[in-house]
C-alpha cells in the first residue's frame, strides 16, 4: 500500500502541478466513470432505475436532482461505499468494489474529528495508506495551501469557521486523491457569500488539478458555474432525464458565468426540468 501510495505521489493532486493545459492525473482514462445500467432498491421501493452514465477523465459533472432521487446512492457506488443491485459502476474501467484510493469523497458535513488539528485530519487517509512522512508533509502542506488555510495547520474544527471546515474536507480529499473526486453537496452548510468564495476555489484548482469531478447539488446556479456537463435527474424512480452540456469555456470566473448570453437559457431548462417536482414537494409540506 505505502509503495502503490508512494508511486501514486507524481500524479497526486496536492503533490503536483500540471501547467495550463498539460495532461493531468486523469487525463490518461484512469479517471474515467461509467455507470452501466444500475439499478438500486431498498425496502421501500426502487430508488434507481436503469441509470447509464459516463464521466469523461478529468471532466466537472454536477448532478441535480429533486431531494430523494437517489444521487447521494449513486455517488455512494461511485465511491465503493455501496453496491448496485443490477448494473455495474467503473473507474478507470475497473469494476468498483469497495473504497478505492484513487478516489476521494467530500461529504457535506465536513467529516473532520473533533480531537485532531487540521494538520493531523488532513494527514490521516495518508497515514492509514502508511505514505513515507515526508511525502505525507508535503501533501498535506500542498493541499492546505491550495485550499488557502496554509498558517492554521495546529487549530482544531472548533475553532474553524463553517468555510474553513469545508476547506479542511476539500483538502482532505486534495492530499489523498489522485484521480477522482466524488463531493456530495459539499457547499450546502456555509453561507451565500463564502459559498461563491469556495465555488471561485474550486474553479481554479480545478483548472490546476483537472481531476475528474463528480458534483451534486441543488443550487442550479452552482451547477452551470461549476459543471461542464450536468445530469438532471427525476425521482420515483430515480433516473437521469437530462444530459446538458454546459457551453461557457473553462477556465471561468462566477462572474464570467452569470454574463455569459448561455446563462439564463440553461437555468430555465433546468429549472423547468425541476419545476415539477418542486411543486409537488411543496405541496407534501
Ligand atoms: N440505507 C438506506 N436504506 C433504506 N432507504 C434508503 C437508504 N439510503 C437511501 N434510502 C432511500 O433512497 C432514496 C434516495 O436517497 P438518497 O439519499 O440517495 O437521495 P438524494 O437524491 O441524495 O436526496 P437529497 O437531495 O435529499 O440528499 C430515499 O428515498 C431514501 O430514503
Ligand atoms: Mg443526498
Amino acid at each position: 500500500m505505502a509503495e502503490q501510495a508512494g508511486a501514486r505521489a507524481g500524479v497526486t493532486a496536492a503533490g503536483s502541478e500540471p501547467a495550463a493545459g498539460a495532461a493531468g492525473p486523469a487525463a490518461a482514462g484512469g479517471g474515467r466513470i461509467e455507470c452501466e445500467s444500475v439499478y438500486k432498491w431498498f425496502p421501500g421501493g426502487i430508488v434507481l432505475e436503469d441509470v447509464s452514465l459516463a464521466v469523461d477523465s478529468g471532466q466537472f459533472v454536477c448532478i441535480v436532482g429533486p431531494s430523494g432521487c437517489g444521487k447521494t446512492t449513486l455517488l455512494r457506488m461511485m465511491a465503493g461505499l455501496a453496491e448496485p443491485d443490477h448494473g455495474r459502476v467503473t473507474i478507470g474501467g475497473s469494476t468498483v468494489t469497495g473504497p478505492d484510493p484513487r478516489v476521494a469523497v467530500v461529504f457535506q458535513h465536513f467529516g473532520l474529528f473533533p480531537w485532531k488539528s487540521v494538520y493531523r485530519n488532513v494527514a490521516l487517509p495518508l497515514q492509514l495508506a502508511k505514505v513515507a512522512r515526508d511525502e505525507l508533509d508535503s501533501r498535506v502542506t500542498e493541499a492546505l495551501r491550495a485550499v488557502g488555510l496554509a498558517g492554521h495547520e495546529r487549530k482544531f474544527p472548533a475553532q474553524l469557521s463553517g468555510g474553513m471546515k469545508q476547506r479542511a474536507g476539500l483538502a482532505r480529499a486534495l492530499a489523498a486523491a489522485p484521480d477522482v473526486l466524488l463531493m456530495d453537496e459539499p457547499f450546502a452548510a456555509v453561507d451565500a457569500q463564502v459559498r461563491e468564495v469556495l465555488q471561485e476555489d474550486l474553479l481554479a484548482l480545478r483548472d490546476r488539478l483537472r481531476q475528474t469531478i463528480v458534483f451534486i447539488t441543488h443550487s442550479i446556479d452552482e451547477a452551470i458555474t461549476l459543471g461542464d456537463r450536468i445530469l438532471v435527474m427525476d425521482a420515483r424512480p430515480g433516473r437521469v432525464v437530462r444530459d446538458i452540456t454546459v457551453p461557457i469555456e473553462q477556465p471561468r470566473t462566477i462572474s464570467q458565468v452569470r454574463h455569459h448570453p448561455a446563462y439564463a437559457g440553461l437555468r430555465d431548462e433546468i429549472w423547468g426540468q425541476l419545476r415539477q417536482s418542486a411543486i409537488d414537494r411543496a405541496g407534501d409540506q
